[in-house]
């Protein structure tokens, strides 16, 4: 009887487990209460960091642009205390470290912290039972030894990650009409900002009935979990920072827990080869079926497309942006009289960077979602403008996978509308280009349909 009620509990307690059970929480000038320690900025203490010693110069810092600015500057401060390089604290002289220590490390180097670094890595770490924090996907892979390999019978599965901000039933059905298959996977990140829930319930209707059908077109998909998800966690996706870069993580363990499920319902191999990120106004060029058998035509499977190495973006580095920055950098005059030591991203040399539109493979996909030293790069890019721009990028140079820069997709960058129209379609390379930008008008993807035939 004791056990059962212990079970009970235990189960209980695990069903509200994944993150509300980390005690991470926000307290005064981005500090944290991490488990059953506090994180403050350099020289703020107390139990919810409110204390500031003013003897320090830092917590005075003041600027034009942005105002007070003591915690971030103290921060910055203590990263050059350290010494901060490159992936110092996971990689080199740390390496062999803790998981849990490194995680520590990286949350006090990296704050000041905002509500949507904590529902981020509510997503990403967890809690082991003797109470250390590790990276929650690290082991995925010895836990669900059947996705070690890709799935290729009966059907070939890809992961779409599609964000929207504001939900419009049309558009969603014109962009399932051509991309929904039982056997993909499908997340769907609605921006935090959109808040009519009338409509979110519209949409849960609309999905569960596609599914459904999907779901009665042949017997080896009836045991098979929904495909397509809303991600519960939702972020405010503010221009330039990288609230954007969070969205995709966050979406991405979303993809990999159906694979789990899947696979489990299943007993089947069910990882998808790429994750492909994509919205209301994206279309293919090719038909979904042409996509995913290219894509898993020999050593496609294991390439990463993604653009990289764009000139002279130097300035987005070198100082601090600060959350919602709208572009203004934390003025190098206050940095040098407040004493807020180094200004820019650590790197070892300049910050890679390029396109956001690519086609991941699931093992880096796994990578960004499960390895300290992404964790560590991740937040190195907090300070930085434009993230979603340089976190896949320098993701890859530390995962170092297969890359090939041509990534298939493709905006009328010439066309000073840049809007896709009919007249257009006669002179889309469809050899390069497997998904175009930009496509808003609907006779435009009608005819797209019948001409490429998409629906094959
Ligand atoms: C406050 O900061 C100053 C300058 O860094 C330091 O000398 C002093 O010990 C600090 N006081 C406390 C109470 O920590
Ligand atoms: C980490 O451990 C590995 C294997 O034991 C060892 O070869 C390596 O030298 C260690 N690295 C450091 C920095 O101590
Ligand atoms: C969210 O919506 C409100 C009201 O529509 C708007 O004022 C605000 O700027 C939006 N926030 C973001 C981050 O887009
Ligand atoms: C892909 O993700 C980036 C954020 O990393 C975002 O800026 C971009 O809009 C996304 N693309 C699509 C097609 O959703
Ligand atoms: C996909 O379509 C392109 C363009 O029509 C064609 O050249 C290619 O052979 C097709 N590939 C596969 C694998 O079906
Ligand atoms: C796209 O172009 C068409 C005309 O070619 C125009 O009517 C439409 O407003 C444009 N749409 C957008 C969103 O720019």
């Amino acid at each position: 009887m004791k056990i059962l009620i212990i079970l009970v509990l235990l189960n209980f307690l695990y069903s509200f487990g994944n993150g509300s059970n980390l005690n991470i929480h926000l307290v005064k000038n981005g500090g944290l209460k991490f488990g059953d320690k506090t994180i403050c900025p350099l020289s703020y203490g107390g139990e919810d960091c409110s204390l500031a010693n003013t003897t320090e110069l830092c917590n005075h810092a003041q600027d034009p642009h942005y105002g007070e600015v003591g915690p971030i500057c103290c921060w910055s401060k203590y990263r050059k205390q350290i010494d901060l390089t490159d992936l110092k604290l996971t990689d080199g002289e740390n390496e062999n470290k803790s998981e849990n220590d490194k995680i520590f490390s990286i949350f006090e180097t990296y704050g000041p912290f905002f509500d949507r670094d904590v529902d981020l890595v509510n997503s990403i770490l967890e809690k082991d039972t003797f109470g250390e924090y590790k990276m929650k996907y690290q082991d995925f892979f010895q836990r669900n030894p059947n996705n070690n390999q890709i799935q290729r019978e009966p059907s070939q599965p890809l992961g779409f990650v599609i964000l929207i901000h504001k939900i419009d039933i049309d558009a969603i059905d014109n962009l399932f009409k051509v991309l929904y298959q039982p056997y993909h996977y499908y997340v769907i990140h609605i921006d935090k900002n959109f808040s009519d829930l009338n409509k979110i319930q519209l949409l849960n209707d609309y999905l569960k009935d596609l599914q459904a059908k999907g779901r009665a077109t042949e017997n080896i998909y009836e045991k098979y979990p929904n495909n397509i998800k809303i991600s519960d966690l939702r972020f405010n996706g503010e221009w330039g920072t990288i609230s954007l870069v969070y969205m995709e993580l966050a979406s991405y363990t979303v993809l990999f827990d159906m694979v789990e499920e899947r696979s489990q319902a299943t007993n089947l191999p069910s990882l998808f080869s790429h994750m492909i990120n994509y919205s209301l106004n994206d279309m293919i060029t090719r038909s979904l079926k042409n996509i995913s058998r290219t894509l898993f035509e020999g050593e496609n499977i294991d390439t990463t497309y993604l653009h990289c190495c764009m000139a002279d973006v130097k300035a987005r580095y070198d100082r601090i942006y600060y959350e919602d920055h709208k572009g203004v950098g934390i003025s190098k005059n206050a940095i040098s009289k407040y004493g807020c030591g180094i200004e820019a991203v650590p790197s070892k040399g300049d910050v890679l960077d390029g396109s956001q539109w690519h086609f991941l493979t699931s093992k880096f996909v796994h990578f960004l979602i499960s390895s300290t030293k992404s964790l560590e790069k991740l937040f190195s890019l907090k300070f930085s403008m434009i993230p979603d721009e340089s976190f896949f990028q320098n993701g890859q140079a530390i995962f170092n996978g297969p890359v090939e820069k041509r990534t298939h997709r493709a905006t009328l960058w010439n066309n000073i509308r840049y809007n896709v129209s009919i007249s257009d379609l006669d002179l889309i390379d469809r050899e390069e280009t497997f998904i175009i930008r930009k496509v808003y008008d609907n006779n435009v993807r009608e005819e797209m349909i019948k001409r490429y035939n998409l629906l094959e």
